[in-house]
Protein backbone atom coordinates (compact mmCIF):
# COMPACT_ATOMS: atom_id res chain seq x y z
CA UNK A 1 0.00 0.00 0.00
CA UNK A 2 1.46 3.18 -0.57
CA UNK A 3 0.22 6.87 0.03
CA UNK A 4 -0.40 7.73 -3.98
CA UNK A 5 -2.34 4.57 -4.77
CA UNK A 6 -5.63 4.20 -3.57
CA UNK A 7 -6.87 0.40 -2.43
CA UNK A 8 -8.99 -1.05 -4.89
CA UNK A 9 -10.74 -4.02 -2.98
CA UNK A 10 -12.52 -6.66 -5.46
CA UNK A 11 -15.87 -8.92 -5.03
CA UNK A 12 -15.28 -11.70 -7.32
CA UNK A 13 -18.66 -13.85 -6.80
CA UNK A 14 -18.13 -15.99 -9.49
CA UNK A 15 -20.85 -18.22 -10.39
CA UNK A 16 -22.16 -18.56 -7.35
CA UNK A 17 -25.35 -17.53 -5.86
CA UNK A 18 -29.27 -16.52 -6.76
CA UNK A 19 -31.11 -13.18 -6.64
CA UNK A 20 -31.69 -12.95 -3.04
CA UNK A 21 -28.39 -13.91 -2.21
CA UNK A 22 -27.29 -11.14 -4.96
CA UNK A 23 -29.68 -8.53 -3.04
CA UNK A 24 -28.81 -9.55 0.19
CA UNK A 25 -25.33 -9.20 -0.27
CA UNK A 26 -25.16 -6.17 -2.03
CA UNK A 27 -27.68 -4.15 0.21
CA UNK A 28 -25.34 -5.20 3.35
CA UNK A 29 -22.09 -3.53 1.78
CA UNK A 30 -24.18 -0.70 0.48
CA UNK A 31 -25.68 0.28 3.74
CA UNK A 32 -21.93 -0.04 5.53
CA UNK A 33 -20.29 1.64 2.65
CA UNK A 34 -22.96 4.94 2.69
CA UNK A 35 -22.46 5.08 6.45
CA UNK A 36 -18.68 5.52 6.18
CA UNK A 37 -17.76 9.49 5.50
CA UNK A 38 -14.63 9.19 3.62
CA UNK A 39 -13.72 5.86 3.03
CA UNK A 40 -9.93 5.22 2.57
CA UNK A 41 -10.35 2.30 -0.19
CA UNK A 42 -12.53 2.12 -3.84
CA UNK A 43 -14.89 -1.02 -3.15
CA UNK A 44 -16.21 -2.57 -6.77
CA UNK A 45 -18.63 -6.28 -6.34
CA UNK A 46 -18.54 -8.37 -9.48
CA UNK A 47 -21.50 -10.39 -9.14
CA UNK A 48 -22.69 -13.16 -12.10
CA UNK A 49 -23.64 -11.34 -15.37
CA UNK A 50 -27.62 -12.45 -15.03
CA UNK A 51 -27.44 -10.38 -10.99
CA UNK A 52 -25.90 -7.38 -12.63
CA UNK A 53 -29.02 -5.53 -13.04
CA UNK A 54 -30.56 -6.19 -9.23
CA UNK A 55 -27.14 -5.45 -8.09
CA UNK A 56 -26.87 -2.03 -9.97
CA UNK A 57 -30.24 -1.00 -8.80
CA UNK A 58 -29.94 -1.59 -4.89
CA UNK A 59 -25.79 -0.22 -4.53
CA UNK A 60 -26.82 2.92 -6.82
CA UNK A 61 -25.53 6.38 -4.81
CA UNK A 62 -23.96 3.96 -2.37
CA UNK A 63 -20.18 4.51 -3.41
CA UNK A 64 -19.87 0.48 -3.82
CA UNK A 65 -19.18 0.15 -7.80
CA UNK A 66 -20.55 -2.62 -10.21
CA UNK A 67 -17.49 -4.86 -12.13
CA UNK A 68 -18.36 -7.72 -14.36
CA UNK A 69 -16.67 -11.01 -14.48
CA UNK A 70 -15.42 -11.23 -18.06
CA UNK A 71 -16.45 -9.33 -21.43
CA UNK A 72 -16.36 -9.79 -25.28
CA UNK A 73 -13.47 -7.95 -26.98
CA UNK A 74 -16.50 -6.78 -29.87
CA UNK A 75 -19.02 -4.42 -29.21
CA UNK A 76 -21.96 -6.15 -30.72
CA UNK A 77 -22.55 -9.20 -33.42
CA UNK A 78 -23.39 -12.53 -34.19
CA UNK A 79 -21.53 -13.86 -31.05
CA UNK A 80 -24.57 -15.90 -28.85
CA UNK A 81 -23.68 -16.72 -25.10
CA UNK A 82 -21.43 -13.38 -24.89
CA UNK A 83 -22.11 -10.10 -23.73
CA UNK A 84 -20.11 -6.74 -24.70
CA UNK A 85 -18.60 -4.46 -23.01
CA UNK A 86 -20.76 -1.89 -23.87
CA UNK A 87 -24.12 -3.68 -22.65
CA UNK A 88 -21.78 -4.20 -19.16
CA UNK A 89 -21.56 -0.33 -19.06
CA UNK A 90 -24.98 0.21 -20.31
CA UNK A 91 -26.12 -1.65 -16.92
CA UNK A 92 -23.75 0.26 -14.66
CA UNK A 93 -20.54 -1.81 -14.58
CA UNK A 94 -17.75 0.83 -14.24
CA UNK A 95 -14.80 -2.65 -14.02
CA UNK A 96 -14.64 -5.22 -16.01
CA UNK A 97 -12.19 -8.49 -14.74
CA UNK A 98 -10.61 -10.04 -17.82
CA UNK A 99 -8.31 -13.04 -17.86
CA UNK A 100 -9.14 -14.90 -14.56
CA UNK A 101 -7.57 -17.77 -14.44
CA UNK A 102 -10.88 -19.36 -14.58
CA UNK A 103 -11.28 -18.31 -17.74
CA UNK A 104 -8.25 -18.70 -18.69
CA UNK A 105 -8.12 -22.76 -17.88
CA UNK A 106 -12.00 -22.70 -18.29
CA UNK A 107 -12.23 -21.62 -22.27
CA UNK A 108 -8.89 -21.81 -23.37
CA UNK A 109 -8.15 -17.66 -23.71
CA UNK A 110 -5.07 -16.57 -24.38
CA UNK A 111 -3.01 -13.36 -23.78
CA UNK A 112 -3.46 -12.20 -26.88
CA UNK A 113 -7.57 -12.24 -26.62
CA UNK A 114 -7.07 -11.39 -22.83
CA UNK A 115 -5.70 -7.75 -24.13
CA UNK A 116 -8.05 -7.78 -26.80
CA UNK A 117 -10.94 -8.10 -24.06
CA UNK A 118 -9.34 -5.26 -21.62
CA UNK A 119 -9.18 -3.02 -24.51
CA UNK A 120 -12.44 -3.57 -25.79
CA UNK A 121 -13.68 -2.65 -22.26
CA UNK A 122 -11.87 0.33 -21.65
CA UNK A 123 -13.06 1.86 -25.45
CA UNK A 124 -16.13 0.81 -23.25
CA UNK A 125 -15.36 3.51 -20.80
CA UNK A 126 -15.04 0.67 -17.66
CA UNK A 127 -11.53 -0.25 -16.02
CA UNK A 128 -9.74 -3.40 -17.05
CA UNK A 129 -8.94 -5.94 -14.16
CA UNK A 130 -6.21 -7.28 -15.59
CA UNK A 131 -5.51 -10.75 -14.19
CA UNK A 132 -1.89 -12.75 -14.61
CA UNK A 133 -0.08 -15.55 -12.16
CA UNK A 134 1.34 -18.25 -12.06
CA UNK A 135 0.86 -22.00 -11.57
CA UNK A 136 2.61 -24.41 -8.93
CA UNK A 137 4.50 -26.05 -11.05
CA UNK A 138 5.77 -22.62 -12.41
CA UNK A 139 6.07 -21.63 -9.17
CA UNK A 140 8.49 -24.86 -8.40
CA UNK A 141 10.17 -24.94 -11.49
CA UNK A 142 11.64 -21.16 -10.31
CA UNK A 143 9.60 -19.30 -13.06
CA UNK A 144 6.82 -17.58 -11.06
CA UNK A 145 8.61 -14.06 -12.09
CA UNK A 146 9.32 -15.07 -15.87
CA UNK A 147 5.79 -16.04 -16.36
CA UNK A 148 4.13 -13.11 -14.35
CA UNK A 149 6.25 -10.96 -16.53
CA UNK A 150 5.19 -12.42 -19.84
CA UNK A 151 1.57 -12.80 -19.16
CA UNK A 152 1.70 -9.02 -18.45
CA UNK A 153 3.74 -8.52 -21.79
CA UNK A 154 0.70 -10.22 -23.39
CA UNK A 155 -2.53 -8.98 -21.41
CA UNK A 156 -1.57 -5.19 -21.06
CA UNK A 157 -3.65 -3.62 -22.93
CA UNK A 158 -1.91 -0.62 -25.34
CA UNK A 159 -2.51 2.29 -24.15
CA UNK A 160 -2.76 0.86 -20.42
CA UNK A 161 -3.10 4.00 -18.05
CA UNK A 162 -2.93 4.17 -14.26
CA UNK A 163 -7.08 5.52 -14.60
CA UNK A 164 -7.92 2.43 -17.03
CA UNK A 165 -6.34 -0.43 -15.89
CA UNK A 166 -5.66 -2.34 -12.82
CA UNK A 167 -3.19 -5.22 -12.68
CA UNK A 168 -4.49 -8.44 -10.44
CA UNK A 169 -1.91 -11.13 -9.44
CA UNK A 170 -3.34 -14.25 -8.71
CA UNK A 171 -1.17 -17.10 -8.10
CA UNK A 172 -3.50 -19.86 -9.26
CA UNK A 173 -2.39 -22.34 -6.23
CA UNK A 174 -3.47 -19.62 -3.91
CA UNK A 175 -6.97 -19.27 -5.62
CA UNK A 176 -9.95 -20.80 -3.84
CA UNK A 177 -7.42 -23.16 -1.61
CA UNK A 178 -6.45 -21.36 1.43
CA UNK A 179 -2.71 -21.43 0.94
CA UNK A 180 -2.62 -17.67 0.29
CA UNK A 181 0.97 -16.02 -0.40
CA UNK A 182 3.64 -14.91 2.18
CA UNK A 183 3.77 -11.79 1.96
CA UNK A 184 7.27 -11.60 0.95
CA UNK A 185 5.89 -14.21 -2.08
CA UNK A 186 3.69 -11.89 -2.89
CA UNK A 187 6.01 -8.32 -2.64
CA UNK A 188 8.60 -10.16 -4.62
CA UNK A 189 6.19 -10.64 -7.29
CA UNK A 190 4.50 -7.56 -7.11
CA UNK A 191 7.30 -5.38 -7.04
CA UNK A 192 8.67 -7.07 -10.33
CA UNK A 193 5.58 -6.94 -11.87
CA UNK A 194 5.83 -2.89 -10.51
CA UNK A 195 9.52 -2.89 -12.58
CA UNK A 196 7.99 -4.65 -15.98
CA UNK A 197 5.31 -1.59 -16.10
CA UNK A 198 7.78 0.52 -15.81
CA UNK A 199 9.10 -1.14 -19.14
CA UNK A 200 5.74 -0.98 -20.60
CA UNK A 201 4.43 2.01 -19.62
CA UNK A 202 7.00 4.25 -18.37
CA UNK A 203 7.97 4.59 -14.56
CA UNK A 204 5.16 7.63 -13.97
CA UNK A 205 2.28 5.63 -15.05
CA UNK A 206 3.52 2.16 -13.61
CA UNK A 207 4.17 4.15 -10.40
CA UNK A 208 0.49 4.97 -10.10
CA UNK A 209 -1.22 2.17 -10.97
CA UNK A 210 -3.10 -0.42 -8.97
CA UNK A 211 -1.72 -4.14 -8.54
CA UNK A 212 -4.12 -5.80 -6.54
CA UNK A 213 -3.55 -9.49 -4.56
CA UNK A 214 -6.14 -12.12 -5.21
CA UNK A 215 -5.64 -15.72 -3.76
CA UNK A 216 -7.33 -17.00 -0.55
CA UNK A 217 -7.83 -13.29 1.28
CA UNK A 218 -9.29 -13.39 4.08
CA UNK A 219 -10.15 -10.87 7.23
CA UNK A 220 -6.96 -12.92 9.08
CA UNK A 221 -4.43 -11.91 6.14
CA UNK A 222 -5.60 -8.95 4.13
CA UNK A 223 -4.02 -6.58 6.63
CA UNK A 224 -0.62 -7.79 6.00
CA UNK A 225 -0.90 -8.55 2.66
CA UNK A 226 -2.44 -5.13 1.75
CA UNK A 227 0.34 -3.30 4.15
CA UNK A 228 3.31 -4.45 1.41
CA UNK A 229 4.43 -1.68 -0.69
CA UNK A 230 3.31 -2.81 -3.92
CA UNK A 231 0.34 -4.31 -2.77
CA UNK A 232 -2.71 -2.52 -3.61
CA UNK A 233 -6.21 -4.08 -2.27
CA UNK A 234 -7.20 -7.72 -3.32
CA UNK A 235 -9.21 -9.49 -5.55
CA UNK A 236 -11.53 -11.60 -2.94
CA UNK A 237 -13.29 -15.05 -4.09
CA UNK A 238 -14.57 -16.99 -1.18
CA UNK A 239 -14.48 -14.10 1.27
CA UNK A 240 -16.60 -11.59 -1.42
CA UNK A 241 -19.17 -14.01 -0.23
CA UNK A 242 -19.89 -13.35 3.03
CA UNK A 243 -20.56 -9.06 3.71
CA UNK A 244 -18.62 -9.22 7.09
CA UNK A 245 -15.60 -10.44 5.72
CA UNK A 246 -15.47 -8.63 2.90
CA UNK A 247 -16.02 -5.22 4.67
CA UNK A 248 -13.31 -6.17 6.86
CA UNK A 249 -10.73 -6.99 3.96
CA UNK A 250 -11.66 -3.26 2.64
CA UNK A 251 -11.22 -2.13 6.42
CA UNK A 252 -7.66 -3.92 6.21
CA UNK A 253 -7.41 -1.17 3.16
CA UNK A 254 -8.39 1.88 4.81
P1 LIG B 1 -10.40 -16.99 -3.52
O1 LIG B 1 -10.37 -15.69 -2.73
O2 LIG B 1 -11.63 -17.78 -3.30
O3 LIG B 1 -9.13 -17.75 -3.36
O4 LIG B 1 -10.46 -16.54 -5.07
C1 LIG B 1 -9.57 -15.59 -5.54
C2 LIG B 1 -9.98 -15.22 -6.91
O5 LIG B 1 -9.87 -16.01 -7.83
C3 LIG B 1 -10.54 -13.88 -7.13
O6 LIG B 1 -10.65 -13.58 -8.46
Amino acid sequence: MSTTRRPLIAGNWKMNGLKKDARQLSSQLAKRMAKVNRPGFDMVVCPPFPMLALVADVIKGSGVKLGAQDNHPQVSGAHTGDTSPAMLKNVGCSYAIVGHSERRTDHGESDALVKAKAEAAIAAGMIAIVCIGETLKQRKAGRALSTNRKQLQGSLPQAATAKNTVIAYEPVWAIGTGEVATPAQAQEVHGAIRAELEKLIGAKEAAKMRILYGGSMKPGNAGELIALPDVDGGLVGGAALNAADFWAIAEAAG
